[in-house]
């Protein structure tokens, strides 16, 4: 699929259906998530019309937005909307005036790293024990538990 001249990228409007079906592959628990998407604006990105991708972003402070969950449908991981997405939520957080856009990952997450780290992204702080203390299961991903989120933050100005 040529994504690439199909994608559009458009903001929820309140009371439109919440894609909770991408919004899980980038976080396990529904719990979690209904801890911020209430409050957050959910950025859809739709191919064709179809919702394939998505982030969201949530003010964190006067100054800081922070991008709490992104995700990109299975079938069309690894061919550069991610990327994409991370370069729209820059602009969108730069547009709406923020000087600073934050995002965080777990340890064990080494492509997500690589990501936004290549965007710009530099690694500030560590909230220790965030896995371990707030999900119910463990969490692997390459072979590696995943214990700490690993906060990242760009300057947007
Ligand atoms: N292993 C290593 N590198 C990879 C892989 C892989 N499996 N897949 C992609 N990459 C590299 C690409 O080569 C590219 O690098 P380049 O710029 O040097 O070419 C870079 O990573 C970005 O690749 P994209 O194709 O843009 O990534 P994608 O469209 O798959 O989006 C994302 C990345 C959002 C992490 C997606 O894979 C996904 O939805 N994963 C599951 C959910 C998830 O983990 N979300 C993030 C959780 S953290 C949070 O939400 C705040």
């Amino acid at each position: 699929m040529n994504w690439q001249t199909n994608i559009q990228i458009r903001e929820l409007a309140d009371g439109q259906t919440i894609p909770f079906d991408l919004l899980l592959l980038a976080d396990p628990s529904r719990e979690m998530i209904d801890r911020y998407i209430h409050r957050s604006s959910i950025l859809v990105a739709y191919v064709s019309e179809e919702p394939v991708a998505v982030y969201v972003l949530y003010k964190t402070s006067e100054d800081t937005v922070e991008i709490k969950n992104i995700a990109v449908v299975t079938h069309l991981q690894g061919k550069g909307i991610g990327k994409y997405l991370i370069q729209h939520s820059i602009e969108k957080a730069t547009q709406d005036g923020f000087r600073y856009i934050t995002i965080g990952t777990g340890n064990s997450s080494l492509e997500q790293l690589y990501l936004y780290q290549k965007a710009g992204f530099d690694i500030f702080s560590l909230k220790e024990n965030f896995f371990t203390s707030q999900y119910p299961e463990p969490i692997y991903e390459n072979g590696i538990q995943c214990k700490h989120m690993i906060m990242l933050r760009k300057n947007l100005f």
